[in-house]
């Protein structure tokens, strides 16, 4: 364990929105914490706002009034980079700005001890870029915090081409004292979760702009059949279509315009036209209006209700003569043509206790009667369903293979291990299962065949199966042929 001790002093630069949650987390664990902001009166303002939120804490029977002053006592507002000199671990949260950035590191390194550390805070930017100025970059560091930094469990320790590994273990560990969760990665563009996070809202966005299915589908059944907390339209509207542009833009362009990551004009427009969300009043969603009631389906115990038991258990399902299938990336209509016999498929379920709304496609063969009476079924076992258009791989299975594919890149390029990227995206974005966990569940040669029907039907390279993805299927393969 190579955690800072709390005796160790901890600087921070920039009292924001992050600044100030990062203090908050470094005095909570007992560091004396100097906050720093080049604006007169921030970095006070800063220490006001965590006191009214350790207030309301207080208020709220969560905080003790004397830990609370004690966590406060701590926190030391300073004007001038002079005033950091004695820290041990330095943590800049200023302005996204990869200039501004390197002036400030410069200044502080030429004021810090020989054994700080310099982290940053950075969402987007290299830390090897940030480092390069530094007359010794192999200190610097990134320690990417989520936002809110006290309540998000989540930090990204990410390594600079230069970054020593001492510092990583130490930034890692002192991470994990503060009570986060720390995964370490390289520093390549959205690190690991703003860039395996990106095919959530891409392929919705494109879902929608296809017509598969409206947003309010396409969210209900994200989160009600494939169990993520927010639906990919709601959440970009939480966290600002601005925002979430400006993040696509940016790896997209790191990445030299790779497909993968390209933006989308639909998303685009909303920014243009300024409705970018619940802080504009609109974005995807109204919110002047109403919110409708949530969909609450009931639920019974899964023996009353044998459809759900069947899907449950992985079984080959029939109603009313029509086999039921869980999508492999195959339209309907193309199934219908191999089997010679209609179909209904099914959308990908995160797993059937609490299942809501199941979305399904028929093939063409299937009558408007049978459907009537399949759908009727399902109702009848407390289920929503939607019926979407038939394009390969759904929307949930579509959007799930997405994510997985993009993490079997990052394993790849030994952007971060399987482990840490499964971690990451529980605790970053909260996901209910982490993408190459849940990659192994669907099984990753039914990934790779959703991954090849959307590069068939598109030729876009934005399917492209990651290597990485191809080379565990083959050998998954290999392995079970007979010996
Ligand atoms: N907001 C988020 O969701 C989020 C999440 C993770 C990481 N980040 C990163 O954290 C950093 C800060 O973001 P934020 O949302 O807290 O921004 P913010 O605008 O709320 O705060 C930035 C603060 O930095 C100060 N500042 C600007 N230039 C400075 C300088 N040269 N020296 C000292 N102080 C300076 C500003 O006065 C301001 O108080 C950025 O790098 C951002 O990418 C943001």
């Amino acid at each position: 364990m190579t955690a800072l001790s709390t005796d160790a002093i901890v600087a921070i630069a920039g009292a924001g929105a992050m600044g100030s949650g990062i203090a908050q987390v470094a005095a909570e664990a007992g560091h004396h914490v100097l906050l720093f902001d080049a604006f007169e009166g921030a970095a006070q303002r800063g220490r006001d706002g965590i006191a009214a939120s350790l207030a309301s804490q207080v208020s709220k029977g969560r905080l003790e009034r004397a830990e609370r002053d004690r966590i406060l006592d701590r926190i030391q507002p300073v004007n001038h980079l002079d005033g950091l000199a004695d820290a041990r671990l330095f943590v800049e949260a200023i302005t996204e700005d990869l200039e501004i950035k390197r002036t400030l590191f410069r200044e502080v390194e030429r004021r810090a001890g020989p054994e700080a550390i310099l982290a940053t805070n950075t969402s987007s930017l290299s830390i090897t870029a940030i480092a390069a100025g530094l007359n010794d970059p192999r200190r610097c560091v990134g320690m990417h915090f989520f936002n809110p930094a006290p309540l998000m469990k989540l930090v990204e320790v990410v390594a600079g081409t230069a970054t020593s590994a001492a510092i990583i273990d130490t930034i890692a560990d002192t991470a994990e004292a503060w009570g986060k969760k720390a995964v370490r990665c390289r520093s390549t563009p959205g690190f690991i979760v703003n860039r395996i996070a990106r095919p959530y809202y891409g392929e919705a966005l494109r879902i929608l702009e296809e017509g598969v299915a409206d947003i309010a589908t396409i969210d209900s059944l994200m989160t009600q059949s494939g169990g993520f907390r927010m639906g990919p339209f709601a959440l970009m509207d939480l966290i600002g279509n601005d925002v979430n542009f400006a993040v696509t833009c940016s790896i997209f362009e790191a990445n030299f315009s790779d497909p993968r990551y390209r933006p989308s004009l639909m998303q685009k427009d909303l920014v243009d036209a300024g409705w970018l969300g619940r802080k504009s009043g609109r974005g995807f969603y109204d919110y002047s209006e109403k919110p409708s009631a949530a969909n609450d389906a009931s639920s019974g115990s899964l023996s009353n209700r044998p459809t759900l038991a069947a899907l449950g258990a992985g079984r080959a399902l029939r109603i009313d003569g029509i086999s039921i299938l869980q999508t492999d990336g195959r339209s309907a209509a193309e199934l219908e043509l191999t089997m010679g016999l209609p179909v209904v498929l099914h959308d990908l379920i995160l797993n059937t206790d609490g299942l809501k709304r199941i979305g399904i496609v028929a093939s063409p063969g299937v009558s408007d009667e049978a459907l009537c009476r399949i759908v009727n079924g399902l109702q009848a076992e407390g289920l929503e369903v939607s019926q979407v258009a038939d394009h390969p791989g759904m929307i949930v299975m579509r959007t799930v293979a997405m994510l997985v594919n993009e993490a079997f890149e990052a394993l790849l390029h030994k952007v971060a291990s399987a482990q840490a990227i499964d971690l990451a995206m529980r605790f970053g974005v909260n996901y209910p299962v982490g993408p190459i966990e849940w990659g192994e569940r669907i099984g990753l040669p039914i990934v790779l065949s959703v991954i090849e029907a959307l590069f068939d039907a598109t030729r876009d390279s934005r399917y492209r199966p990651s290597l990485g993805l191809r080379n565990v299927v083959t050998r998954q393969r290999a392995l079970a042929l007979p010996a």
